[in-house]
């Protein structure tokens, strides 16, 4: 875990450090491509938190398989890395189609602390979806939580 806990951070973190020293030479086509690859992880996300979202509403009968394949996909798309996916000057007031704000790439951005939120509630509900309903349904709001304390700070609302 120690180490998927580093791998979040410096996916996060170490994609500001990497990018600061990588001299300009980023092209709008790594940019475009850049922000396809992290809004289709957010998707990835928002996918199999739905799945365990209806569970834990009882939309959606309780399946303890289904519930671990869907914490498990989580802790894999985090612990995935993110550094190529977010460059600077590909935020929302230097390009087209993306809703990452600036904040993120500034000196006093506070992301890595909200990757470390959501990496640790997945942990939590990885060890709790496939328990039973109940440790399914206390883990969840930690997840949703932490999606959304990064989305206040660090995306653009829809306008
Ligand atoms: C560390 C910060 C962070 C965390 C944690 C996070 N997001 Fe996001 N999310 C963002 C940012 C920034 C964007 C805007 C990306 C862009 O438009 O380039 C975004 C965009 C999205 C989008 C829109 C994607 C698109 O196609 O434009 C969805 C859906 C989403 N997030 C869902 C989630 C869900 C669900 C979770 C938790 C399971 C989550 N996010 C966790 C920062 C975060």
């Amino acid at each position: 875990m120690r180490t998927s806990t580093l791998a979040i951070m410096s996916a996060v973190i170490g994609s500001v450090a990497v990018l600061a020293a990588a001299d300009g030479h980023i092209s709008d086509k790594q940019i475009a491509a850049g922000i396809k690859a992290r809004q289709s992880q957010m998707q990835l996300y928002s996918f199999n938190l739905g799945v365990l979202g209806a569970m834990a509403k009882e939309e959606t009968p309780y399946e303890a398989t289904a519930a671990n394949a869907a914490a498990n996909n989580l802790m894999s798309l985090v612990s995935l890395s993110q550094a190529g996916y977010w460059l600077p000057g590909s935020d929302s007031d230097s390009v087209e189609g993306t809703r990452a704000l600036p904040a993120i790439w500034a000196a006093d951005s506070k992301v890595g602390e909200k990757g470390k939120d959501f990496f640790d509630a997945v942990t939590a509900m990885q060890a709790a979806a496939g328990t039973d309903l109940g440790a399914l349904q206390a883990a969840m709001g930690a997840v949703g939580k932490s999606c959304g304390g990064c989305h206040e700070s660090y995306r653009k609302p829809r306008e």
